[in-house]
């Protein structure tokens, strides 16, 4: 694992796209797993400037989304599908996101775990961390050989949410991700946290044994990951190689 810590969240941002942006570059019809958040924004940001800048090129490009939330109507406000509508204009050639609507939301993200794979899987996936340690929707519990699924979110991701839904008796119950097994399958990872209430979980991560209650702690076991931090969530571990 590489650990890269930065001023601010702002250049965790740019350097996450100058990643993005170089994985496109060496394979232009590039894979990439996208995740959503607020720890991404400045990175979304970063990449519709470059795009539309000339400086980057997404047109051969596919992203998928990592996760969404279940029971709700597909693109409705605090979905996945709107953050991305929102945010990802980076002029991707096609986004995957699930359909939050789906009569059968364990077929549906099962479907888009196939798509991934025949696709060829994902060149880079960048991913954010939750306050408990989730990585897409694989809330505490989830084992390193967990497939894409159906999951019932926890109280912490559900207020984690409640402003984009209007309100916490809004957040649907249910959320489909990508599994464990499913993100550490990709060619390489991109995680970024950022702000001081991620710098204790960062630090059990990063530094903790690999364990399903801290899912995140499970990337250790992938060769290729890189942590992106600002100094606040780095603070709290014991050392890092920047
Ligand atoms: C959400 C998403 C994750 C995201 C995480 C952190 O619930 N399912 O994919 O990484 O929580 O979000 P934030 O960046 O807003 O802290």
């Amino acid at each position: 694992m590489q650990i890269r810590v930065l001023d601010d969240a702002e250049a965790v941002g740019r350097e996450a796209a100058t990643i993005v942006c170089g994985a496109v570059r060496a394979k232009p019809a590039a894979a990439l797993g996208l995740p959503t958040g607020a720890t991404p924004l400045p990175m979304y940001r970063e990449l519709g400037r470059r795009a539309r800048d000339g400086s980057a090129d997404f047109g051969e490009a596919t992203g998928y989304a990592i996760d969404e939330f279940a029971g709700v109507p597909f693109y409705a406000p605090g979905t996945n599908a709107e953050f991305f509508r929102a945010h990802a204009d980076m002029g991707l050639r096609a986004l995957t996101v699930p359909d939050s609507g789906a009569p059968d939301p364990d077929a549906e993200v099962r479907a888009l775990a196939t798509a991934v794979e025949a696709g060829g899987g994902f060149d880079l996936c960048v991913l954010g961390i939750g306050a408990n340690g989730h990585i897409a929707f694989n809330e505490p519990g989830s084992e390193v050989d967990t497939s894409a699924r159906v999951v019932e979110l926890t109280a912490t991701s559900r207020r984690a949410h409640a402003a984009g839904f209007g309100g916490l008796a809004r957040v649907p119950a249910l959320g489909m991700t990508l599994g464990v097994a499913d993100l550490v399958a990709s060619r390489r990872l991109l995680v970024l946290a950022t702000g001081a209430e991620k710098a204790a979980i960062v630090a059990s991560a990063i530094e903790g044994p690999m364990r399903a209650e801290v899912p995140a702690s499970w990337l250790q076991s992938h060769g290729l990951v890189l942590w992106l931090l600002d100094r606040p969530a780095a603070a709290a571990m014991r050392k890092t190689d920047a």
